[in-house]
């Protein structure tokens, strides 16, 4: 469900908003749009393959049974979906209590962190998810010649062969060749979905399911989300609520939209999102910024600036969870000195409930506008339901701000200079 802080404003909307979105619905849905050979991740919850789902599950089972470590290569959107998923399911400290632990690299060119990751798989047993549609960015390449030379030394070509799975495109490309010539086992990315679109394919469900999340139910809640915010009223949809209101907030002057929610589990949902947004809206001088925080970790840093800075700058999209399965609760203490006697035997999921409350009175007496988005529980069912939920509201967003939501070609321009300097 979705409520926000802007009274009427909220649903009633000028009509040639109101024409504008119901305009790029129409565009997203009939596939008239630009970009629209990137559109597969539309209807994809109800037409992905079982067997692949089947597949996905039957690599997973084997590298939880085979491999101490999972080492998952990829960058952008061939990495930030699964992370965003897995560390919102399985907490951040996902490797330290599960069996099978996941390190994700190939994110940056920083030497001490891939150095690190030599030494934690040093005497492991591992197995590699290189991910990349193109096999040529850079970042991933570089950090899978490292890990290719490491582990050759370790394996044979014949146990090497079996513990490096790529997942790239179905015919061209560096990787799909290497892993061709090599016989590296392969999973596709579709030719129609780009890579911020691509946590529904086996880029984030390999991942995904090796951490133990349930893949079929991550799908189960997209296909409930395809259902439940196609187009019918518009007025008492979530999904169109929530575009609906951003695109009013920029039209007035607004230029940042701050995700926000209480879970440090969330963090890299948080990233996915802000790769989402960023990379589809923000380009011919357009857009919202997207930016985020943790609550109520910020509200020790940040939450000063959204209280009491300049105005009229940013709103926030406020994730709400509205109950949790874990039973930890504020011990009493007979010394009392941090006089927090009067609220032992409170809950902490009661107590992060309240100060999202106090939060949510106290940025609205700050004139803050807030956008609350609440599902019921943590699990995958609804997160797949939230991610389908962003996608859509994003492509939508896009094509109502007039920019076409799924080529990058801000991305590009960075990438020709560091090639160039580089000496390709
Ligand atoms: O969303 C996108 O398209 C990008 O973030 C890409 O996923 C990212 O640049 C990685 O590209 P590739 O999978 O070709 O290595």
């Amino acid at each position: 469900s979705i409520e926000c802080n802007l009274g009427a404003n909220c649903v009633a909307l000028d009509k040639k908003i109101h024409d504008e979105i119901f305009e790029s619905i129409k565009k997203l849905e009939s596939a008239t749009g630009e970009g629209n050979q990137y559109l597969g991740w539309l209807n994809l919850p109800k037409e992905y393959s079982k067997e692949e789902v089947q597949k996905i599950k039957n690599t997973a089972t084997e590298i939880k049974e085979n491999a101490d470590i999972l080492l998952v290569i990829g960058i952008g959107g061939s990495y930030l979906g699964a992370r965003a998923v897995i560390e919102s399911q399985r907490g951040v400290f996902h490797n330290e209590v599960g069996s099978t632990k996941i390190y994700f690299l190939g994110t940056s060119l920083d030497e001490t962190y891939i150095t690190q990751i030599l030494e934690i798989i040093e005497d492991k047993s591992v197995y590699v998810n290189v991910i990349s549609k193109s096999g040529t960015t850079l970042e991933p390449a570089v950090a899978f010649r490292i890990i290719k030379k490491a582990l050759s030394e370790k394996y044979s070509e014949k146990e090497l062969k079996k513990r490096i799975i790529a997942t790239t495109d179905k015919e061209k490309g560096a990787l799909k060749k290497l892993a061709d010539e090599e016989g590296f086992s392969t999973f596709v990315v579709p030719d129609d979905i780009g890579g911020r679109y691509s946590v529904f394919t086996p880029v984030g469900l390999l991942p995904i399911a090796v951490a133990d999340v349930d893949i079929e139910e991550l799908l189960d809640g997209a296909r409930q989300a395809m259902n439940d915010f196609s187009v019918g009223s518009l007025e008492d949809n979530p999904f169109y609520k929530y575009v609906a209101v951003r695109n009013a907030l920029y039209r007035a002057g607004y230029s940042t939209e701050v995700f926000t929610n209480y879970l440090p589990s969330f963090v890299q949902f948080n990233e996915w999102l802000k790769q989402l947004f960023g990379e589809s809206e923000g380009k011919d001088g357009k857009g919202l910024y997207p930016s985020s925080m943790t609550f109520t970790t910020d509200l020790h840093s940040l939450g000063q600036y959204i209280q009491d800075g300049k105005k009229g700058l940013l709103f926030k999209t406020e994730l709400k969870i509205e109950s949790s399965e874990n039973d930890i609760s504020v011990p009493h203490d007979n010394k009392n000195y941090d006089e927090l006697n009067y609220i032992a035997g409170k809950s902490f999921k009661e107590l992060n409930l309240t100060a999202q409350e106090g939060v949510y009175i106290a940025h609205d007496n700050g004139g803050v506008p807030q956008i609350t988005i609440s599902i019921p529980k943590n699990n995958a069912y609804y997160l797949g339901m939230l991610i389908y939920f962003f996608e859509k509201a994003c492509a939508v967003s896009a094509y109502t701000l007039g920019v076409n939501p799924f080529n990058q070609p801000g991305v590009e321009e960075y990438k020709s200079h560091m090639f160039r300097l580089l000496g390709k």
